[in-house]
């Protein structure tokens, strides 16, 4: 019962946070684009204190949209503003975070070989990996770490690489790549809440107050924003890649997260020049390079495969090992606390179940990743049993 009403729950968190999250990204994504492609405005909107404006066509309407230099006088009695979609995203992911990996941190977050073996300990630890990368963060950017934008940017890629480095150390392959996408999520939400909305409230304040608003205060809100669009397609990459098992049980996962988090934040580059007016294919191409060069690099260096038992390996051993290893949770009916249904949908209850997915069992039960934070006690020789009938029938 409580592992399908936590069923239930997931899926609703997932939901919500899936569509909180497109709602943020497309609003990112609209308002750089709209920015960048701002033409010079006529001579009367001009004088009117526009800055630039430009036309569109959507759902066949046209509009007429601009931006003002500072502000228009007088101010507007209604005036939208963007932030819960930002505030709402961080909430979904944080209680997802909390459903899957805190509910079920033995199984989830503690991984095998890793220095943290107490799950409550993990639970600590995923929170203080968090907040110290928001903290370091804050620390670049409010000091001369960051005093360029090119300071800001090199110690931006040195901390998601030293942050993924201590993610693979702390956690399980799959938590770890998920805490680098968290800890960057959130980020660009402290950037919503404690620079962009308090530096838009303190410019409309001094509007109100008949003052002249620091332009200051608009160019922090516009910078932290920019951050923000720059690191939607890596977290992206970290949160959808969990359906990409290859990557993060990759013995050097650690680094191709953040290899491919810059890539995907190269590509962004592309689209916001573009926006600009400047078409620049060849960043899309060296980026499509780079993606080619990473993959290649990361199958010439992948786990290699156990070495095969010597002999053969009879039927009946293999279903021992199941039997023993996997059909607690790789069953119709799952005898493992917290599973209402076969996880993944795979059930292994004979080793003729095991073929159709070969590839996927060879690659988990070489990787560690499977039996789940070593449950079990699997033994080296179980798993070379398994590999070896799997790889013959293959
Ligand atoms: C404690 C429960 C548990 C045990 C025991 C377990 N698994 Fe899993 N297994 C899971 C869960 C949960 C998933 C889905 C993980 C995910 O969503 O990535 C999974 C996923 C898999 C996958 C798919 C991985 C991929 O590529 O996406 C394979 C293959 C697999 N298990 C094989 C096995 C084998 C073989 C055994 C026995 C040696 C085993 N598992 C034991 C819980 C378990």
């Amino acid at each position: 019962m409580t592992a399908e009403l936590l069923d239930w729950l997931n899926l609703l968190v997932r939901w919500a946070h899936v569509i909180t999250a497109i709602a943020w990204i497309g609003a990112s994504f609209y308002f750089i684009w709209l920015d960048l492609s701002l033409q010079q405005p006529s001579d009367e909107k001009l004088a009117k204190g526009f800055a630039g404006d430009l036309w569109a066509i959507h759902g066949g309407g046209i509009y007429e949209v601009g931006k003002y230099a500072s502000h228009p006088t007088p101010m507007p009695t209604r005036l939208h503003w963007f932030k819960w979609e930002a505030y709402s995203t961080w909430l979904t992911g944080s209680a997802l975070l909390i459903l899957l990996y805190y509910v079920r941190a033995d199984t989830y977050l503690v991984g095998n070989n890793r220095l943290i073996e107490d799950p409550t300990l993990a639970i600590a630890a995923s929170i203080a990996f968090l907040a110290f990368g928001l903290a370091c963060y804050e620390l670049i950017m409010r000091t001369a770490i960051g005093g360029t934008v090119k300071r800001q940017a090199f110690a931006l890629v040195t901390l998601i690489v030293l942050a993924s480095a201590l993610a693979f150390e702390l956690f399980a392959p799959r938590a770890a790549m998920l805490h680098v996408g968290a800890m960057i999520a959130t980020l660009m939400a402290a950037n919503v809440f404690l620079i962009i909305m308090p530096s838009q409230r303190a410019f409309i304040a001094a509007i109100e107050a008949g003052n002249k608003p620091d332009p200051q205060l608009a160019i922090r809100a516009k910078h932290r924003s920019t951050h923000n669009n720059y690191l939607t397609l890596p977290v992206l990459f970290c949160m959808l890649s969990n359906h990409s098992a290859f990557v993060f049980n990759h013995p050097h996962a650690w680094a191709l997260v953040p290899m491919i988090s810059a890539i995907a934040a190269l590509a962004r580059h592309y689209f916001n020049v573009k926006h600009q007016g400047r078409d620049r294919p060849a960043i899309l191409v060296v980026a499509a390079i780079l993606f080619v060069a990473v993959a290649i690099g990361a199958s010439l260096t992948k786990a290699q495969p156990l070495a095969a038992a010597t002999g053969t390996v009879s039927q009946t051993q293999v279903q021992v090992v199941l039997s023993k290893h996997c059909t607690s949770c790789h069953a119709q009916k799952p005898t493992f606390a917290g599973y209402a249904t076969p996880p993944g949908g795979l059930v292994f209850e004979t080793p003729a179940d095991l073929i159709p997915q070969a590839a996927r069992v060879i690659s988990s039960i070489s990787t560690n990743y499977m039996p789940l934070a070593n449950m079990t006690n699997i033994t080296p020789q179980e798993r070379a049993v398994l590999v070896t009938w799997v790889s013959a029938s293959d």
